[in-house]
This record gives C-alpha cells, sequence and structure tokens, in this order.
C-alpha cells in the first residue's frame, strides 16, 4: 500500500523533466516504511513570490524552514544542505552569486550531487524562455532564502 506523504517537490520541463514527490511505501508490517522519491509536473507559480517559489521547488527536500528536513530528503543519497546557515557558513555574509548560480545550474559537476535537481531549464520552461522572468524568479528565491538565514 502506498500513500502520499507530502506535497509535490520539484518539477518538469516539458515532457523531460525533474520534479519529486516523497512517498511512503509499507510493504510489509515487519519492515519500517520507506520513503521514495517520485517526478511529478512541477507547479506553475509567480515568479516575483520568493516564498511560493520555494515552497513549491525547494521544501520538500530543503524543508519548509530550509533546514534540510523536507519529506524526500530521507530518500536522498546525499542530504539536502541546510539553508538556514548558508550565511554563517560563509563567515557571515550571504552567498549571494554561489545561491543563484546553484539554483540555475547545479548541473556544474564541481558543485556536488546529482541529487539537487537543475532549475534553469524548469525555470525557463515555467517563464515560456522569457529570461528577464527567470532572472526576477531566481532573485527573488535568493532573497527569501536569505531571508531564512539562522542569526
Ligand atoms: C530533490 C531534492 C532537492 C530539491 C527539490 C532541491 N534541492 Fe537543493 N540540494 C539538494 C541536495 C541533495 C543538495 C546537496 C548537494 C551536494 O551537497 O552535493 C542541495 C544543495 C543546494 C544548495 C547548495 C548549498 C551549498 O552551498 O552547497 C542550494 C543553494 C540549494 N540546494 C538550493 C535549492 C533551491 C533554491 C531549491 C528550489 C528551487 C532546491 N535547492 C531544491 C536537494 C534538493
Amino acid at each position: 500500500m502506498k500513500r502520499i506523504l507530502s506535497i509535490l517537490a520539484a518539477v518538469a520541463i516539458s515532457s523531460l523533466f525533474v520534479a519529486a514527490q516523497a512517498v511512503k511505501s509499507d510493504t510489509s508490517k515487519d519492515s519500517a516504511p520507506t520513503t521514495e522519491i517520485r517526478k511529478v509536473a512541477a507547479p506553475q507559480t509567480s515568479a516575483i513570490d520568493g516564498q511560493a517559489n520555494y515552497k513549491a521547488y525547494c521544501a520538500a527536500c530543503h524543508g519548509v524552514s530550509g533546514k534540510g528536513d523536507g519529506p524526500a530528503a530521507s530518500a536522498l543519497k546525499v542530504p539536502p544542505t541546510d539553508l538556514t546557515r548558508l550565511a554563517a557558513n560563509a563567515g557571515g555574509k550571504f552567498p549571494t552569486m554561489h545561491v543563484e548560480t546553484m539554483i540555475r545550474n547545479a548541473d556544474n559537476p564541481s558543485h556536488g550531487s546529482k541529487d539537487m535537481p537543475i532549475w534553469g531549464p524548469v525555470f525557463r520552461s515555467l517563464s515560456s524562455g522569457n529570461q528577464a522572468q527567470v532572472e526576477l524568479r531566481v532573485s527573488n528565491l535568493t532573497k527569501y532564502i536569505e531571508a531564512l538565514q539562522a542569526h
């Protein structure tokens, strides 16, 4: 029996795509339920609403609070980064450029694992290729993450 555990996480570009949904499956009474990630289509959100973008595309893994405790986290090989510690880990200054780069193209192998979806193409698709809107979305999302920083 499978039961949907949480809201959807990640996202899709047209037919190919990256969204995730955490699903718990209890196959038998004896084994602990395991969490699986299911790919789902990315919901549309307003490019100017950083919080809505975060909740729709990031919270499943990074958690609503940003601490890396989203419902899909346990299904990943690499734990999602605690996004509330980014400034603290960078000597107190929030690394805006780094975060924007991570959001646009986490496919760069120097930026870690394949568990972090690649948002650039997804956001371009959501904005029908409107580059100014993609930049606005990335910028507002980054500002929202900056507001989550632990002090
Ligand atoms: C499917 C799970 C998943 C989703 C959804 C996800 N992430 Fe991640 N993210 C990860 C994982 C796992 C890592 C750690 C990668 C590594 O260290 O190799 C990561 C790393 C990051 C980092 C890097 C921090 C650093 O400096 O190393 C940032 C920034 C980030 N994510 C932002 C986001 C944002 C913004 C979104 C939503 C648009 C998002 N993530 C959605 C799994 C996810």
